[in-house]
């Protein structure tokens, strides 16, 4: 009879272990915001029978997450966020080459950014950066929308700006080396200790930012322009402006772990996100990026490139991670510390 009880339980373990290994998992981090990676999830389970396990997080815990793991990976897929963290994982290592049959059907953006990396990342999104601003609040403290960089600086502003943290936020340190682009480094950090005047609050999300403008907590945000349409359409006062002076952008992208315990999933996620059908569910979450497949249905929403003063943004530069690092630590010292 004990035989049998024990032949038993060791049938249904192993029923039970076979049932798991037929369900293929992966382990995705997401650095969207949390409606798109949702939607991403569930779509994905659903169409490739594939269990998706998500975390959220910004784009700097993200690659804080990967180096810490890296001994032992738990994390297969790195979707999302700013480019620069997942071109400094490529340069430490972190993340696996791997080609995409889908590659060819990417803008030229999307494949420089998997070359200059080995292969070891590929561009999703992009979108520019400029500033949102609440129309109510302007108007109620009778202050210009502002056109330029240099107006952000203006005394007028004291108090009315938000950022966010480029030690936490890839959308503020898109705002560092883009400035540092545009006006040469020493100018730049002369800008950017000027521009602490008027701040009232920098947050640790890139999105935060303008969702306190769009609900009245601050009048204007240097953001992604792309998070506008998003607040809009929930009813808020917001709009947003690019910079007359020339802006940078994101390439948002996508990176495969090396060691991934899940290499086959972490696959056919990559490839499944590449499709024209996975990448408007950006737009269907509220999420106007231009998406990275050319034939992918562009929403009317998504800010046009053409009509932007774009500068020439060396992705290569300041996805390096001591350039970064190097810029990061500046921006504490000369910015950050002083008080306002
Ligand atoms: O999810 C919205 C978004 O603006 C993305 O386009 C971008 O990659 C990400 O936020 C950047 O987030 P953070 O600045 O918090 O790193």
């Amino acid at each position: 009879m004990k035989k049998t009880v024990l032949f038993g339980a060791a049938y249904v373990a192993l029923a039970h272990g076979a049932a798991h290994a037929q369900q293929a998992e992966v382990n995705i981090i997401c650095s969207g915001q949390a409606p798109w990676c949702s939607m991403v999830a569930v779509t994905f389970e659903k169409s490739q029978g594939i269990k998706v396990n998500m975390t959220l997080k910004g784009s700097g815990e993200a690659i804080a997450q990967l180096v810490a793991e890296k001994a032992n990976p738990k994390t297969d897929v790195f979707f999302g966020g700013t480019g620069d963290p997942h071109l400094v994982a490529a340069e430490q290592n972190l993340t696996l080459e791997y080609k995409s049959p889908l590659l060819p059907k990417l803008y030229d953006w999307a494949q420089r950014q998997a070359a200059q990396s080995g292969y070891k990342t590929v561009g999703i999104y992009s979108g520019p950066l400029g500033f949102g601003y609440n129309t109510e609040l302007l108007a109620k403290k009778k202050l210009p929308v502002p056109q330029t960089w240099a107006d952000l600086i203006k005394p007028i502003y004291k108090g009315e700006i938000q950022s966010a943290n480029p030690s936490s936020s890839g959308t503020a340190y898109t705002m560092i080396a883009t400035l540092v682009q545009l006006m040469g480094e020493d100018k730049a950090f002369a800008y950017l200790a000027e521009l602490h005047k008027n701040i009232s609050t920098y947050q640790r999300s890139g999105v935060g930012p303008i969702k306190a403008v769009a609900r009245g907590e601050a009048a204007v945000s240097i953001s992604f322009v792309h998070d506008g349409p998003g607040e809009k359409a929930q009813g808020f006062p917001l709009e947003t402006i690019t910079p007359t002076d020339g802006t940078g952008a994101e390439i948002g992208s996508m990176s495969i772990v090396r060691g991934a315990r899940n290499l086959d999933a972490a696959k056919k996620f990559y490839d499944w996100a590449l499709t024209p059908g996975a990448q408007a569910l950006g737009a269907a979450t509220l999420q106007f990026q231009l998406p990275s497949n050319r034939e992918t249905k562009v929403d009317p929403r998504v800010p046009d490139f053409r009509k932007i003063k774009m500068i020439d943004y060396d992705y290569a530069k300041y996805g390096q991670a001591a350039e970064r690092r190097r810029l990061i630590q500046r921006w504490e010292r000369e910015v950050n510390g002083q008080a306002r």
